[in-house]
């Protein structure tokens, strides 16, 4: 059974209770709204306040998104993680340029076409620029419904959509939207759910079976395997570090890294192919793993610290560079940052 008023309880509990000062609610646009609701795809909201304001600033309109360089947007980007959300969102602000005259289009199906901007994304967006009618189903929905109507198993996918068109409002869309994430986020959470304040506990399925927690049902986990790498951070005499610039494709696409070996690959050996003389090295030591969790796998980070004395006189890989872990504007991955740090240290330079 569906209730009636189920989107009429959660607009008045969000009167009250919702959020309204989210930087990207404020001085609201479509293209504030679209950049916000792509860091949000992956990313809590306490995280995306701290880089959302950044980003922003430089880059205030798509024009300015569409026109900067790759490496400056992955800059801005720099920890957020998931960096395909970057360069997808440069490569669809060149195409809103290109093909709209820099507006976004007002059309979910339109602005599904655009990399980066899948169903839910999409009708966020329409919905919250544009006030348009679009039914979002983002994590926090999707478990707000799937236990108001207590749908799980593999066709709750299919299921769950129907059950977020068929509730949203043609009325004040945009606050809807909001409400219901706001609703998965802070009330319908994930453990222990705080059913005792929820507008919509009365009609909520999962509750009455008491098994809320068992919502949404998780896909079944693969087992998590781990990987070892090395990362040589090699230091010359002016400080700057030798970073190669990662594939497009893969892990920290088109990020500025510390070169990543085989985890067998050994110091003579990396050295021998970068072109740099034992000679020249000073001081090599390792430093302890640093576990990094992707969604699929762990990686051990495998640090190995190299200062030499003289750079060579030229970079034998392409896509590599000397740069100065102090000043540069590159896209690095939170990881790389955290080797990069260590080189600035006193004891380092010490
Ligand atoms: N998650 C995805 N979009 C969001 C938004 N607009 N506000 C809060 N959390 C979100």
């Amino acid at each position: 059974m569906i209730d009636p008023f189920f989107a009429h309880r959660l607009l008045a509990w969000w009167d009250e209770h919702g959020r309204k000062d989210l930087p990207w609610q404020q001085e609201r646009s479509p293209y504030r709204v679209w950049v916000a609701e792509v860091m949000l795809q992956q990313t809590q909201v306490a995280v995306v306040a701290r880089y959302f304001e950044r980003f922003m600033a430089r880059f205030p309109n798509i024009h300015a998104l569409a026109s900067a360089s790759l490496d400056d947007v992955l800059h801005l980007w720099s920890g957020l993680g998931y960096y395909g959300r970057a360069h997808n969102l440069h490569r669809a602000a060149a195409a809103v340029v290109r093909n709209y005259d820099g507006v976004l289009p007002n059309d979910q199906r339109v602005l599904m076409e655009l990399p980066g901007i899948g169903r839910s994304t999409a009708a966020a967006i329409v919905a919250q620029a544009y006030g348009e009618r679009a039914a979002i189903l983002d994590a926090n929905a999707k478990r707000v419904l799937a236990r108001q109507h207590r749908v799980g198993g593999a066709p709750a996918v299919k299921a769950l959509w129907e059950l977020a068109e068929s509730h949203t409002p043609a009325d004040r869309v945009a606050d809807y939207t909001q409400a219901i994430m706001d609703l998965g986020a802070t009330v319908c959470v994930r453990r222990a759910p705080r059913c005792a304040v929820c507008p919509v506990a009365a009609s909520c399925q999962a509750r009455a079976a008491g098994d809320a927690e068992r919502f949404p049902e998780a896909a079944a986990r693969r087992q998590r395997r781990l990987e070892r790498r090395r990362f040589f951070v090699v230091t010359d005499q002016t400080g700057a570090c030798l970073l190669e610039r990662r594939p497009a494709q893969g892990i920290w696409g088109g990020l500025w890294s510390p070169p990543e070996r085989d985890d067998d690959c050994s110091v003579e050996a990396f050295l021998a192919a970068a072109g740099i003389s034992e000679r020249d090295v000073r001081e090599v030591h390792n430093a302890p793993t640093l576990r990094h969790g992707f969604t699929h796998y762990d990686l051990d980070v495998l640090p190995i610290y190299v200062q030499i004395a003289k750079r060579p006189a030229e970079v034998r890989e392409t896509g590599a560079a000397w740069i100065d872990p102090a000043s540069h504007r590159l896209g690095v991955s939170a990881v790389a940052a955290k080797l990069l740090k260590a080189t600035q240290t006193e004891l380092f330079k010490a």
